[in-house]
């Protein structure tokens, strides 16, 4: 788990930055630019590794932002009651290659059937495992132009890998991983840091 730890020293000096770049509503058609105060630390510093803050409050359920951390997008969803149902309920494991999550995908605090810390909440590095596009949010459930019985999830245009709302590969795609799950921990303030494990 070396790689999911990062350091945290200073965090109560540091300001951090809520760089939601987009909000996709529940029919994935739309992508809506959410500004939000910037002021600390820069550009640079932010492109370094800083971690980065997201407020939850402004996440309806089956919505998700897009933002940028380490210079990769990370996505911040909030699963509906009916998303986790399904991820809970075990009818996708015959079609997925590693339903356990048993490859080292995520940190030991998200090692569960959600692979989150909260279940509503799922936070995942937005970069498919095969040659790492960036996949589409597809939450609508039934036959699509790629899968006769699509469960809802993330499907890469690049070359047709899919993954479940916990970012779980399907088997016979190319992506041979899960997505991955950075490192995060919530604050009292509803909020997300990206980039920061939970303090013990
Ligand atoms: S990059 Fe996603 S399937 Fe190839």
């Amino acid at each position: 788990m070396a790689d999911f730890r990062t350091t945290q020293k200073d965090t109560a000096r540091r300001r951090f930055l809520s760089t939601a770049l987009a909000v996709t509503g529940a029919t994935g058609a739309v992508a809506v630019a959410v500004p939000f105060m910037r002021s600390w630390p820069s550009a640079r510093a932010r492109a370094a590794g800083a971690p980065v803050e997201v407020a939850l409050g402004a996440i309806a359920p089956g919505q998700q932002v897009l933002v940028t951390w380490r210079q990769k997008p990370v996505w911040v969803l909030r699963r509906t009651p009916d998303m986790l149902q399904r991820l809970r309920s075990g009818e996708l494991e015959s079609r997925l290659l590693d339903p356990d999550s048993q490859a080292d995908q995520q940190p030991e605090y998200a090692e569960n059937p959600v692979r989150s810390v909260r279940p509503d909440i799922f936070v995942v590095v937005a970069i498919c495992t095969h040659l790492g596009c960036i996949p589409n949010f597809r939450p609508e459930v039934g036959e699509t132009p790629f899968d006769p019985r699509w469960p809802g999830g993330y499907f890469c245009p690049c070359h047709g890998s899919k993954f479940d709302f916990a970012g779980r590969v399907f088997k016979g795609v190319p992506a041979p991983l899960n997505l991955v799950v950075p490192p995060y921990r919530y604050t009292q303030r509803d909020t997300v840091i990206i980039g920061e494990n939970p303090t013990i």
